[in-house]
């Protein structure tokens, strides 16, 4: 097929992303018949929606418009005037007037021809998430620094966490698809007066062989003993032996002591050792394990010392910032009562003396307190330091931080704060958030462990999967298969809404085969895969899919599913300027479901061979479009169930 050369414009890339040819081709009609420039006509051309495959808004082209033949004309008449001079061309077949807009329609030969071929040679040459059909190179050269996850050592791994590390990989995926560099980072709470409590803890009651199986469950366990003993040796109000012990140990380990960090070194190894294995399954990985106690001692210092230096820090008597810490107390999450205990709440000293501390006053943003009267460190210090070290680190383009709407005040505090200090990279940071989860639990209870939630949506799975007996029994490995799907249960449920959006926690209803659900998504890709299976070998794609008859595909279905199939670039496009992955899911949805509602149509078997290579062929590429969308929402997309 020969086609008419398009003019090149900045901003497009035809060879990944299919419908720029076609609007740039709409494009060019446009701004012959207006006589303003290709690109101002480029920013105008939408996809359409129903009924066009573009349309082009007058009133938004009206201001470029310096032509003196054209000055007086108002929108319709312009309308009326692209109209009287368009050209069907190879790539536009057709153009009308809808009032102030332009509506045209791509010519549906080419438009099967190219869209189809383009997925197919992407899909097969560059299957990867860097250069597969869907990305593009637009961040080429950027660098983003991705902070998700995030869990607290010994702490239970809670639905903020959890969803932060399904957002989080999808952004980072996301901006991977668009080009970028990532560093996938988790900040670990690995720090604070804990660590001290739990070394205590360990002493009374630890085993180094249930350490070295499970450091997550053991050390869990280890604090909520040694925590029991810290409340009652306050109830019969004697002694607070243990919390003073813990205090003193956080001390050696603050001042560098090498036999107290050798320990809380060993718990944090295990820990990550731990924690990957479960990432793991849950198709998720780092590249750097960062954490609270990686930020250092000396960039903590020179921040406060800017601080100071520059009349920033001003005195709070302790008893206001005692009151700095109850507000501070709703920004960290409601599900773990335990958080930060490093910055003293439990501090256990009973009567202190009141001595300073160092807050800094941000009008309306509060007054965060930013050095203690005992001189441990603060969680948000630790974010102002960890974050210009990070920076001198990585010099990135971006850093993202993925956390709960819990934190939304902290965020600001720090992220002013390090404005106020002069530190111009600030530009460089987001916060993106999310809302809560209501009533993550499991049979067992409430959940503590990250592989809990995950082994209830498989066991939820198992007995989805055993309601229906002649399914099952087609399963070759149920245990496998009910754990990826249990998986991408949660992950569906978790980015099917907008970001901000909290929902309940439903088993029963994101593991179900109906409605839109990730067993749904599941199961259509599944189906794609066996038409391959079911007409081989006696129908296979040739090796040069130019032969391949496309001309063939002339059902509205068809050119249906194309379309859909060509905005996938777009979608990619938006959801990286979104940061939002229901942009992603909703699109692997209308796509599924358009694809079940051709297969009556749209048959292969049985039918004559060039037809049903065309549409062999349409079903394929719709399938590798779908594993791509899949997979850049992190799930494994099942080729059998
Ligand atoms: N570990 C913290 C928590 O569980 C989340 C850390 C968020 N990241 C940050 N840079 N502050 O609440």
């Amino acid at each position: 097929m020969t086609l008419p050369t398009l003019p090149s414009v900045q901003g497009t890339d035809p060879d990944r992303v299919v419908l720029d040819s076609f609007r740039v081709a709409v494009a060019e009609q446009v701004a012959k018949a207006l006589r303003i420039s290709i690109g101002q006509a480029y920013q105008a051309v939408d996809i359409g929606k129903k009924g066009c495959d573009f349309s082009v808004p007058m009133p938004r082209l009206q201001p470029r418009i310096s032509d003196p033949s054209l000055k007086g004309l108002d929108a319709k008449q312009l309308v009326q005037k692209v109209v009287q001079e368009f050209v069907p061309n190879d790539y536009i077949a057709h153009v009308v007037a809808a009032d102030k807009f332009l509506h045209f329609e791509a010519k549906s030969s080419t438009l099967m021809r190219l869209v189809l071929d383009q997925i197919h040679a992407l899909s097969r040459s560059a299957p990867s998430s860097r250069e597969g059909y869907g990305t593009n190179s637009w961040g080429a050269g950027k660098t983003l620094v991705m902070e998700f996850s995030s869990p607290n050592i010994a702490k239970p791994f809670h639905a903020g966490h959890l969803r932060s590390t399904i957002i989080g990989t999808f952004i980072a995926n996301v901006y991977e698809a668009n080009g970028w560099n990532v560093v996938r980072m988790n900040y670990l709470g690995d720090w604070g007066k804990q660590f001290g409590l739990l070394a205590v803890g360990f002493e009374r009651y630890g085993s180094r062989e249930e350490l070295e199986k499970d450091a997550i469950m053991h050390l869990f366990n280890v604090y909520v003993s040694v925590n029991a003993d810290v409340e009652r040796e306050k109830q019969i109000g004697q002694g607070r032996e243990t919390s003073r012990l813990a205090d003193e140990y956080f001390h050696r380990m603050e001042k560098g002591d090498e036999s107290a960090l050798g320990l809380w070194q060993e718990f944090r190894d295990l820990s990550i050792k731990r924690y990957k294995e479960t990432y793991q399954r849950l198709n998720v990985a780092f590249t750097v394990y960062a954490g609270e106690s990686l930020v250092s001692p000396d960039g903590i210092k020179r921040a406060l010392d800017t601080l100071r230096e520059k009349g920033l820090l001003t005195e709070k008597t302790i008893e206001e910032s005692e009151v700095n810490k109850s507000s501070w107390k709703k920004i960290v999450p409601a599900s773990d009562p335990e958080a930060d205990t490093s910055s003293g709440k439990k501090d256990g000293q009973g009567s202190e003396e009141i001595k300073p501390a160092w807050a800094v006053d941000l009008g309306s943003l509060g007054k965060p307190v930013l050095q203690k009267p005992n001189g441990t460190s603060i969680y948000i210090v630790r974010d102002i330091a960890g974050a210009i070290q990070r920076y001198q680190t990585y010099s990135f383009d971006k850093m993202i931080y993925v956390v709960g709407d819990q934190q939304d005040l902290h965020f600001k505090q720090f992220f002013k704060i390090l404005g106020l200090m002069g530190e111009q990279f600030v530009d460089r940071l987001e916060h993106v958030n999310f809302g809560r989860v209501n009533g993550m639990s499991t049979r067992k209870g409430k959940v503590k462990f990250l592989d809990d939630i995950l082994d209830a949506a498989r066991e939820a799975m198992l007995t989805q999967m055993e309601k229906n007996p002649e399914k099952a029994s087609a399963i070759s490995h149920p245990e496998v298969t009910s754990d990826q799907i249990g998986m991408t249960a949660v992950k569906v449920q978790d980015m099917q809404a907008k970001r901000i959006i909290s929902y309940d926690f439903d088993l029963n209803r994101m593991t179900s085969f109906e409605g839109d659900t990730g067993p749904y998504l599941q199961y259509a890709h599944v189906r794609l895969c066996s038409l391959e299976r079911t007409v081989a070998p006696e129908l296979v794609l040739p090796s040069s899919v130019s032969e391949i008859d496309t001309s063939l595909l002339t059902e509205p279905k068809a050119r249906d599913i194309v379309l859909l199939l060509a905005s996938y670039p777009d979608v990619v496009r938006s959801s990286f300027e979104t940061r939002e992955p229901c942009t992603v899911v909703k699109f692997c949805f209308r796509l599924s479901h358009l694809i079940s509602s051709a297969w009556e149509s749209l048959i292969v078997k049985g039918r004559e061979r060039e037809l049903a290579l065309a549409r062999l062929y349409l079903y394929l590429c719709a399938r590798d479009v779908l594993a791509s969308a899949m997979r850049l929402l992190s799930l494994v997309p099942l080729e059998y169930m």
